[in-house]
């Protein structure tokens, strides 16, 4: 069991950015969960399966992925405003080969494409680098999910390998894409944006 000054670092209360905070997730934002994941287009663009999930697997989800200590969830939250527009966060984290697994919603559409998911992405690969000393940080994103794609690509991530026709979605198969960003890549892509 980690100490609180260990749990501190590896999930701080606060991670403070420019457009947004990331902030550790509360009970409450249970009720806003229920919104994103009943929504049929967060569901497209998230899920193998056609249907959103149901309530009952939202709550599940919701207390043993978010709330628990497996994944490293954060809530994104609107600096100016404190609304809470989504959640990222890191599952498979594996110290000894210095890797992880990258997920983000932006679980309100009216908060889509207005940069949030780009900037909680770098503070969360901020994190990853530099605080919990990892060397890979590693996502899957559908074919068709160019939103996605494109921010990810922003940040560093370049794709590694497809899992070919791997999703059946509006009619025709498409690709799972599996990317990756390593350290000295996000050095690299970080010092040419300080220059
Ligand atoms: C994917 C997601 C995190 C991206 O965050 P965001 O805040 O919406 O995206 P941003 O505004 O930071 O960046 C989006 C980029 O994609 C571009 N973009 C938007 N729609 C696009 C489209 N249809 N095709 C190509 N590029 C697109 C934007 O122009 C922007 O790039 P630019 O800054 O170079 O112009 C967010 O949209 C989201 O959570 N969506 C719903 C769930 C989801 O798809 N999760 C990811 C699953 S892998």
């Amino acid at each position: 069991m980690a100490t609180a000054p260990e749990r501190d670092i590896w999930r701080p209360e606060a991670i403070v950015g420019r457009q947004i905070v990331l902030r550790r997730h509360r009970v409450e934002n249970l009720r806003t969960f229920m919104r994103w994941y009943t929504d049929p287009e967060v569901a497209r663009l998230t899920r193998y399966q056609q249907a959103p999930l149901s309530q009952d697997e939202i709550q599940r989800f919701f207390y043993s992925r978010i709330m628990g200590t497996d994944f490293l969830s954060m809530a994104i939250h609107l600096r100016e405003s404190n609304r809470l527009v989504g959640t990222c966060a890191f599952s498979q984290l594996d110290g000894d080969n210095g890797s992880t697994l990258f997920h983000i919603t932006i679980g309100e559409r009216d908060a889509w494409g207005l940069g949030y998911g780009t900037e909680a992405t770098q503070l969360m690969l901020e994190h990853a680098f530099t605080r919990l000393a990892l060397h890979r940080v590693a996502l899957t994103v559908f074919d068709f999910n160019a939103r996605a794609i494109r921010s990810y690509q922003k940040c560093g991530f370049v794709e590694e390998g497809r899992a070919r026709q791997a999703i059946f979605r509006d009619g025709r198969f498409w690709d799972e894409i599996h990317m990756s960003v390593l350290l000295d890549e996000w050095e690299a892509l970080r010092r040419s944006a300080d220059r």
